[in-house]
């Protein structure tokens, strides 16, 4: 049997159009767009390009916009699911429950056509933001709100949590967190994703597997934890230690390192940008300067000192904006899956179009 690369590390288990990353320069593309291009449009139009493989002109985006706000609306029993969910419980559970549930009442449910999976996968696209409002108004004493139908993306995420509209600069910034969210290749919970697709399982479970393997703070994870990180060190003065500390107790610093860049991470640096400039609209820079000391602490310690190639990952700085727009940790987790549905329908729909069933070995060892 061949050599075993525990974690398949840099294992090449598939081909895709879908996006194209180099580690080593920090370069990452969806369908041949740089993200840093990316960011610049409506998160509408960056799953337009994933799901079709192409950008929309005017008119084709107006549509697919119109046809998605009109699946954003959740049904009662979607409200009442989210109702009994525990209150302790992540989001991302809440909505891996509600998934569940909504994929029963899909008309499309028995239809695994190419376009009745779009469908599926528009409706998961539109209504995410609408289910982890719910459960965030719901788990917190406050009646879910109507889905405005007219906002983008973002601001209607924010406006179903908050219930007043956001300022500009707010839904600009949640929107370009979906968009750096929406895609990275196979990422574990996309792998997990084209794994149940691989087998002809229905969409809804590929994704629900892409929802569960997204939770793990290894992976998506870890963005709740950083948020939590910030909250302890509490200070940029306490930074030093706080990561001397992490290192000296073999403990892994969140929302750094990563599989695939041996660089910054391009979506880091892009949210560093966006950390600052919501610290500078709230006129409060302390959680950016908190980040700021911890990231010059980790380069001093893994870089600096032990020659590692561990640079702050997408995790990082998303999760200094989340401080800033007052998003609760345990829903952190669940706003990173609002942006990644996209990615997962794409790869979805690329793993049907040239199947086969994805079954690697294992070597048995005696015992
Ligand atoms: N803190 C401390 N040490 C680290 C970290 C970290 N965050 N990341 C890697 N290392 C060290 C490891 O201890 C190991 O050191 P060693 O060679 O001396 O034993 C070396 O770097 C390689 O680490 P691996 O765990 O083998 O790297 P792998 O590619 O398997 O893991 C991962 C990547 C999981 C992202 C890792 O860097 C990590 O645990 N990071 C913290 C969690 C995190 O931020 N996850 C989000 C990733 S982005 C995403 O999935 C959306």
């Amino acid at each position: 049997m061949d050599e075993i690369r525990k974690g398949l590390e840099n294992v090449i288990a598939l081909e895709t159009k879908i996006a194209y990353i180099d580690g080593m320069q920090g370069i990452l593309k969806y369908r041949g767009h740089d993200i840093n291009d990316l960011v610049n449009l409506s998160y509408d139009a960056v799953s337009y390009l994933l799901l079709r493989g192409n950008l929309p002109d005017d008119k084709e985006l107006e549509v697919y916009s119109d046809q998605l706000k009109k699946e954003r609306a959740i049904s009662e029993d979607v409200l009442n699911v989210l109702t009994f969910c525990n209150f302790n419980i992540e989001a991302m559970d809440a909505l891996r429950t509600a998934i569940s549930y909504i994929s029963h009442c899909d008309p499309d449910m028995d239809d695994n056509s190419s376009e009745a999976n779009i469908r599926k996968g528009m409706r998961m696209i539109a209504s995410f933001p609408t289910i982890v409002a719910a459960f965030y108004r719901i788990k917190s004493g406050q009646v879910p709100l109507e889905p405005d139908l007219n906002m983008s993306q973002g601001a209607y995420f924010l406006y179903m949590i908050r219930g007043t509209e956001a300022t500009e600069t707010e839904a600009e910034i949640i929107e370009k967190d979906f968009i750096l969210s929406a895609e990275h290749e196979l990422n574990p919970s996309t792998f997990a994703t084209r794994l149940a697709t691989s087998t002809l399982s229905d969409v809804y479970s590929a994704v629900i597997a892409g929802l569960c393997t997204l939770k793990g703070p290894l992976h998506g994870g870890a963005r709740m934890e950083v948020m939590e990180m910030l909250d302890e060190v509490k200070s940029p003065e306490r930074a030093g230690s706080y990561v001397a500390d992490k290192i000296e107790n073999h403990d892994r610093l969140m929302g750094f390192g990563h599989r695939v860049y041996k660089t910054y991470d391009p979506r880091g640096l892009i949210y560093k940008d966006l950390a600052r400039e919501i610290a500078d609209e709230k006129g409060n820079s302390i959680w950016f300067d908190i980040a700021e000391s911890i990231e010059k602490a980790a380069f001093k310690e893994f870089v600096e000192n032990k020659g590692k190639t561990i640079y702050p990952n997408v995790d990082f700085y998303s999760a200094v904006v989340y401080k800033y727009l007052e998003i609760p940790p345990r829903l952190a987790t669940a706003v990173f899956a609002i942006g990644r549905i996209s990615g997962w329908i794409a790869h979805c729909l690329e793993q049907y179009s040239d199947n086969r069933v994805i079954r690697p070995r294992a070597k048995f060892v005696e015992i």
